[in-house]
């Protein structure tokens, strides 16, 4: 079986974005390959969490990995953090890892201008310590959104750069892995942009459900079309979209019909998205506070999940320091 590997930056509840456009597709994905799915706390650190925060952001994304349906038994869920072998190889990929290259990185100039106040070397090495994550499982297909393509073209340029400067075969050149047609987008509630943790735009899979209520009836519209058959304008496209994942597709069609002639009325419309995103969303939230209030089990995942993880880890590790050179004596 092929090696998938994803994971999940601890900075904030998940939303709906990461949860139709990475979370449920995982959940898929975990019968049909070797799955590695973690949490990626040390690449949190760019940001400089509390401690509290830092541990209570993990334990929430573990949660609502738990929640959405990843099988703790047949897909292996980690926390970062827990395996040394990651930091240890990043420090080796660092050799072969050039400067220019990483500050050319479109992720690294975007944080040069949006914090120039914290401009830390972990930010540049950034892709470094991601390249780590994937090749210390030799993961194969790695599933996440466009924005993080940059990254894993680097991955394989390390990968091969590795290969040929020890003359061997041995990582894998890992692929993203595109879902087809089934790859969504989910679109903020402000009428541009995609969904995002910090644009304020979001529906978390742990807001209740009165604020996602709130937050789709103020999510923005216009005054409506005034030609049948008209083109719609982004933010009612938006709307649409989230409609398409959460509705029936009669649902969908009774609204696009009401727009196609006129007749639609956003606050009936956004009522049906908020009914449809919270039967969505209803039964993840419950398990996702059943979890939360249940230490002993969070601790026994995390423990297996240490285990498998650092099994396969080791491996990767003890076969590079020997590529490399590194000899006991
Ligand atoms: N950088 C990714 C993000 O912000 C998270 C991540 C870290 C990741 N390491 C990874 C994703 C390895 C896939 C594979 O979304």
């Amino acid at each position: 079986m092929e090696t998938v590997l994803s994971g999940i930056r601890s900075t904030g509840n998940l939303h709906l974005g990461n949860y139709f456009g990475a979370v449920r597709n995982f959940v898929k994905m975990q019968h049909d390959y070797t799955c590695f799915f973690f949490i990626a706390d040390y690449h949190s650190l760019t940001t400089h969490p509390t401690p509290a925060d830092l541990h209570g952001n993990v334990k929430q994304v573990l949660c609502e990995y738990l929640a959405a349906g990843i099988d703790p038994e047949t897909a292996t869920i980690y926390i970062q953090s827990d395996i040394p072998e990651i930091p240890e190889l990043y420090l080796l990929l660092n050799m072969i890892a050039y400067v220019g290259e990483l500050s050319k990185t479109t992720s690294f100039k975007e944080k040069v201008r949006k914090q120039p106040e914290n401009v830390n070397a972990g930010l540049l090495t950034y892709p470094v310590l991601m390249a780590a994550d994937i090749l210390i499982h030799k993961a194969n297909k790695v599933p996440v959104g466009k924005d993080q393509e940059p990254h894993l073209e680097i991955t394989r340029k390390f990968a091969r750069r590795f290969n040929t400067m020890y003359n061997t075969e041995y990582f894998p050149s890992p692929e993203p892995f595109n879902f087809g047609h089934e790859l969504v987008k989910i679109p903020g509630l402000d009428g541009t942009g995609k969904m995002g943790k910090s644009e304020g735009n979001g529906i978390f899979l742990s807001d209740d459900a009165k604020t996602i209520e709130k937050k789709v009836m103020r999510a923005v519209t216009d005054s409506g079309p005034t030609q049948m058959n008209s083109e719609m304008p982004d933010s009612i496209k938006n709307l649409f979209t989230i409609l398409n994942v959460v509705s029936t597709p009669d649902t969908v069609e009774y609204f696009k019909e009401k727009y196609n002639t006129c007749e639609i009325r956003y606050g009936d419309l956004k009522k049906q998205l908020a009914k449809d995103i919270n039967s969505t969303i209803d039964p993840i939230r419950e398990k996702i506070s059943e979890y939360s209030s249940n230490p002993d089990y969070l601790r026994n995942i995390a423990h297996l999940g240490k285990e498998k993880a650092r099994a396969s880890a080791s491996k990767t590790l003890k076969d590079v320091r020997e590529i490399i050179g590194f000899n006991a004596f």
